[in-house]
């Protein structure tokens, strides 16, 4: 079997934390039976591309559970678990292709082994297999029975490529479901943010003026649990609607200019690029923290902060650099500006992930049963998956709900009774 893992000595500890992360992921493990059983992706070669992770490798036993023949490469160069990678080869035979802080090429080097596997199946987080599909690797295209997407920002081209007309296979907006950005990037990114930036800088929240760009899912997620550690919680947005839903949830709303003066700490949640670029380095407090949460590095223009810096201290601490500009003040970046809560903490808790990767799995079964139904665009997750999900996920936590009476069921259904 071929490979590329940091150290497969690694196995024993990447196994165990996957099966740590396992006890908490209890509606992907009852997939994870049904699948051994019937079987569904029997026949199916699949190439994921996600954050290495041990949610993801309890994803990935799931798939081959149910007859995927499937290998792994990571979607961003920071966010592996060395262990977890090993664990995944030696314990549980599956290919992985990645190695934390590995560089750009071995990053597209990796892509490509994974993509050497020639899928009917890809699932991505951030559209990196699809887009290499599209443009590098077109022989594969006619054999893809259908792509999944983890994240907004991969939705958000897999959106672009449609509109472009360059899609050439069924895709699916897997980070749309309500099962997933509901929760996973409000409650999952909200609550590893603070863990990752905590982890890396073990300042004090409280008290501290935080500054969070974009109030989105996880912008959303980010501000509620800053305000929960006592910070000064500021949003910066560019539409007017999730600007006054932040200034109507309490938040201070400003623009980012005016946001540079008063933060101590910066988080970026977006996908947009330069959401923090030169003139806002040259706002900033001494001493004030930059970290992006959002998918790509770009968000923070550190082509502009290294030229304005007069010397950068790399590794002050793990996961922070020190850039020293010419005025005497010093900004510290975290992560290398990539996502905060994958490069100095470990994502999301496991918990959130479950319902997520329930999603993916679930997804990929539909996809692969109805594949000759499906034509060249974006799809949303079927309903039926959605609430399946969450009834058995809300049955993992003990809780009931009440069932709609057939008098409710009626009335809800019908426009002829009012007052
Ligand atoms: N860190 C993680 O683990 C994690 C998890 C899920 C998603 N993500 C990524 O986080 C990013 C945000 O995801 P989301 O689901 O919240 O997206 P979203 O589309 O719901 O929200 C993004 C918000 O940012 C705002 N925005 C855009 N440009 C801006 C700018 N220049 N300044 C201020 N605000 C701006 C938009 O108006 C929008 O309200 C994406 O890149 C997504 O892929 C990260």
């Amino acid at each position: 079997m071929k490979y590329d893992v940091k150290d497969i000595g690694l196995s024993k500890t990447g196994a165990g934390r996957i099966r740590w992360a396992d006890k908490d992921m209890p509606v992907l493990a009852s997939i994870r039976e049904r699948f051994a059983r019937e079987q569904p992706l029997d026949g199916v070669r699949m190439s994921a591309c996600l954050h290495v992770t041990a949610e993801t490798a309890n994803l990935a036993r799931t798939l081959k559970a149910g007859g995927a023949d499937l290998v792994l490469c990571a979607s961003n160069p920071l966010s592996t678990q060395d262990d977890v990678a090993a664990g995944l080869v030696e314990e549980y035979g599956i290919p992985v292709f990645s190695v934390r802080g590995e560089d750009k090429d071995t990053y597209y080097s990796h892509i490509q082994s994974a993509l050497a596997h020639k899928p009917n199946v890809t699932m991505d987080d951030g559209a990196d297999l699809v887009t290499s599909i599209l443009t590098e690797n077109t022989d594969l295209a006619p054999n893809i029975i259908a792509s999944m997407e983890e994240t907004t920002t991969g939705v958000i081209r897999l959106r672009a490529m449609e509109k472009d007309g360059v899609l050439k296979f069924p895709v699916f907006a897997v980070n749309d479901a309500h099962t997933k950005h509901l929760f996973d990037n409000r409650y999952g990114t909200g609550q590893s943010v603070v863990e990752g930036i905590l982890r890396a800088t073990g300042i004090l929240l409280a008290g501290k003026s935080v500054v969070v760009a974009g109030y989105g899912m996880c912008g959303k997620g980010v501000t509620r649990r800053m305000q929960g550690m006592g910070a000064h919680v500021i949003v910066t947005e560019t539409n007017p609607l999730r600007a006054l839903e932040a200034a109507m949830d309490g938040f201070q709303v400003m623009t980012m200019d005016r946001a540079a003066e008063r933060g101590d700490l910066f988080v970026t949640v977006t996908g947009d690029v330069d959401v923090l670029r030169g003139r806002h380095f040259e706002k900033m407090k001494d001493g004030a923290y930059i970290c992006n949460a959002g998918h790509f590095n770009v968000e923070i223009n550190i082509e502009e902060l290294s030229e304005l810096a007069e010397d950068i201290v790399r590794g002050v601490q793990k996961e922070v650099d020190e850039y020293r500009m010419e005025s005497g003040r010093s900004l510290f970046l975290l992560g290398e500006g990539r996502l905060i809560n994958l490069a100095a903490a470990e994502g999301h808790p496991s918990d959130v992930m479950d319902m997520s990767f329930a999603t993916q799995a679930l997804t990929t079964e539909y996809a692969v049963k109805n594949k000759d139904d499906l034509q060249h665009r974006v799809y949303s997750v079927p309903e039926d998956v959605d609430r399946w999900v969450a009834r058995v996920k809300l049955d993992s936590m003990g809780v009931e709900i009440d069932t709609l009476t057939e008098r409710q069921i009626k009335y809800l259904q019908s426009w002829q009774e009012g007052t």
